[in-house]
């Protein structure tokens, strides 16, 4: 397969918490596997900023230490090592004093891209983007990006919007979800509208419910104090369960364009109902072979779910009765991320009915073995008469890409080379952000108020009782983790 790579126009990017865990895990690996891929130009330059009194060459070190540790080793060549070290520099930078700012300025280029990327705690958000307008490091075709958290509520996330536009437009704002640049996730929507068949089928009249699952095995072990203020409503649901449902869910787009594609995932979160509290289940795990939610977080009272489930209605002409269940959670038996959309039953079946005829599901999945297979009923090849049984249409994409296809990036090496390209439409918007904590706000008080303490539920399981519970109330089920 001939290579599609196409190279950015070349820029320079300032990464604001660069000797941090999320630069080191996936930023640096990221911008390696695009170098190696040959689409960072050669005269790119990475500038590393942070607290720490760190030399050019000791943050090379420590690049070379993430490339290490965080980039498969077929892709470990040293004179690619070397390269790609030779277009990375360090500067000390005090976010809140005037340490290093000047010497900034006298780095970056005003005649190339020059992107900002914010890999710290919200709480620097405004800080950073004021300095570099003063500083007149950042200009009006800069661009920024943000990490999540984008915000604890809606409140915040709006102070984080109004600070951030203070000194950046939202033309120039890449707020990163990176579900978004997973495969599938963009899979997802030239399935639905590229093709001719699923469209049709797309609504209340074919679709009896939709699954969400976003299942892991890790605890929250190392990041607990974050996650313990978090749990797993505001860490994974608000933003990248509520994104998988957006594209689920929106109507087509006219054409494929940032602000049309965010409109209509911002119409679809307007349209979600409030959720009733007897729809929802929360969950934390309890010590099995690893130590327990609580002793993760260093906090034995913990109330902090590490797990939801929840029934989600959307009111519009689509969606109208057809249910979406969301759940995720750490330490459950399998790393699990798939899109289920469930059909109906034929309305009439001319077969006597078996166990083996099911309702068509098409599954979407994200990870691991990123694809998609349709469930169907055929007959059971061979002498037997007339016996139907269900077999998935399957597409894994590493297969259908073939042995020479192209290995699929990761979600960040996507989503920076956007960045590069100027392209926000897999970046979420402000005011998209800021709908979908209004939504999850009135849940999470809900807890607050009523004291509620989640469900405990076993390590390597689906999570608690009560979320199966969740599903055959209205006589569904959960697809099996382990299928
Ligand atoms: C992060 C969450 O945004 O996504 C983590 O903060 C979670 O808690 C992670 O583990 C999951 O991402 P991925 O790409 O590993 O599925």
């Amino acid at each position: 397969m001939v290579s599609r790579t196409i190279p950015v126009d070349t820029f320079d990017l300032v990464l604001f918490g660069a000797t941090g865990d999320l630069a080191t895990r996936k930023i640096l690996p990221s911008l390696y596997r695009r170098f190696v891929a040959g689409q960072m130009p050669e005269d790119a330059r990475i500038i590393g900023a942070a607290r720490s009194e760190l030399s050019d060459d000791g943050f090379r070190d420590e690049v070379r230490g993430a490339i290490d540790e965080f980039v498969s080793k077929d892709k470990h060549d040293a004179s690619m090592i070397d390269a790609f070290c030779g277009q990375c520099s360090y500067i000390p930078i005090d976010a809140k004093g005037e340490g290093g700012w000047k010497e900034l300025k006298a780095s970056v280029r005003d005649d190339v891209v020059k992107a900002f990327y914010f890999s710290v705690g919200p709480s620097l958000f405004g800080p950073l983007a004021e300095k570099l307008r003063g500083h007149g490091i950042a200009c009006d075709n800069s661009r920024l990006v943000v990490e999540k958290p984008f915000g604890t509520d809606q409140d915040t996330a709006r102070k984080l919007n109004d600070d951030l536009a203070a000194s950046f437009a939202e033309t120039q704002i890449y707020r990163i979800d990176h579900f978004l640049g997973k495969e599938t996730v963009q899979n997802l929507m030239a399935v639905r509208f590229a093709n001719v068949l699923f469209e049709p089928l797309w609504n209340e009249r074919y679709i009896d419910h939709v699954q969400i699952t976003v299942a892991e095995t890790v605890g929250v072990g190392g990041r607990g104090s974050y996650y313990d203020k978090s749990g797993a409503m505001r860490d994974m649901v608000q933003n990248h369960l509520m994104q998988l449902l957006c594209l689920t869910a929106m109507e087509p787009p006219n054409r494929y364009d940032a602000d049309m594609l965010r409109d209509e995932k911002l119409k679809v979160i307007r349209a979600l109902d409030p959720v009733d509290p007897r729809d929802v289940v929360r969950g934390q795990y309890k010590a099995g072979a690893d130590p327990s939610y609580a002793e993760d977080a260093e906090n034995p009272a913990s109330k902090t779910e590490s797990f939801v489930a929840m029934k989600v209605n959307i009111s519009n002409w689509r969606w109208k009765h057809v249910p979406f269940y969301l759940r995720t959670g750490k330490r459950m038996s399998r790393r699990l991320s798939e899109i289920v959309i469930q059909f109906k039953e034929t309305s009439h079946s001319i077969f006597d009915r078996d166990d083996a005829s099911k309702a068509n599901a098409l599954t979407i999945r994200l990870q691991p073995d990123e694809g998609m297979d349709l469930s169907v009923t055929i007959k059971e090849p061979g002498p037997g008469g007339m016996r139907l049984v269900n077999v998935p249409l399957d597409m894994t994409f590493a297969d259908a890409l073939g042995p020479d296809g192209e290995e699929i990036p990761d979600a960040y090496e996507r989503l920076i080379m956007d960045v590069m390209r100027g392209n926000q439409t897999l970046f979420m918007r402000g005011d998209e952000v800021e709908a979908a904590w209004a939504w999850t706000d009135p849940i999470i008080d809900g807890w607050e108020a009523r004291g509620d303490k989640p469900a405990s539920y076993s390590q390597g399981s689906s999570g608690p009782e009560e979320a199966l519970a969740l599903m055959h109330r209205d006589g569904r089920r959960w697809r099996d983790l382990e299928d």
